[in-house]
């Protein structure tokens, strides 16, 4: 029922666990039995998330942020409004934000000023997808599953419209679906 505005499926639910599972090894690794607080930012990166922590052999504290960039439109206004703030103090932390896409870098751009003003011990970014043609600031990306092209795209907690988040694999919207 979804199915029919789908144009391509780019990443297969296999191929998806298998890149989860290898940014978890080199997180733990990296951080070398830190204890790390893994901030998700709401609604998109939930699904990542959730599949990542499980790949993650590190004492890990889980919080979410949600903020407001795109709302209804597909294209990112840059104003970004926090909606949802952490939880937990984060002061002295080792932290690890979560995304599943990067797209003009504001949304990111944003949130990692506004919590490396929160005297962190240190701050990296994971996102699952990065598309750096469409990037409109300078920021440094840690840990990249997949860099895709500039196409519009849904699934694995990524929507249209607050759609498709649920679809288990990553695919390309038919046009008529957006236009
Ligand atoms: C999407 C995506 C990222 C952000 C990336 O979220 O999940 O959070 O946009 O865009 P940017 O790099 O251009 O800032 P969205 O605002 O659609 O909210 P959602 O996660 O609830 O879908
Ligand atoms: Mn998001
Ligand atoms: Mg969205």
């Amino acid at each position: 029922m979804m199915e029919k505005d789908i144009q391509e499926v780019l990443f297969t639910k296999e191929v998806i666990h298998d890149k989860v599972k290898e940014l978890g090894k080199k997180i733990t690794e990296e951080y070398n039995n830190k204890e790390v607080v893994v901030i998700g930012v709401l609604k998109g990166a939930n699904i990542f998330l959730g599949d990542l922590v499980r790949e993650i052999n590190l004492p890990v504290a889980i919080d979410f942020m949600a903020v407001s960039s795109y709302g209804f439109s597909t294209e990112s206004s840059g104003v970004v409004r926090i909606l949802k703030d952490l939880d937990l103090e984060i002061e002295d932390k080792h932290v690890l934000i979560i995304e599943d896409i990067i797209d003009t870098g504001l949304t990111l751009k944003y949130l990692t000023e506004n919590l490396k003003s929160r005297k962190v011990a240190s701050l990296k970014i994971c996102t699952l997808l990065d598309k750096p043609l469409r990037r409109k600031c300078d920021l440094e990306i840690d840990y990249i599953g997949f860099e895709i092209p500039d196409e519009f795209i849904v699934g694995y907690g990524i929507d249209y419209a607050e759609k498709y988040r649920n679809l288990p694999f990553i695919a390309t919207l038919k046009r008529e679906v957006y236009e």
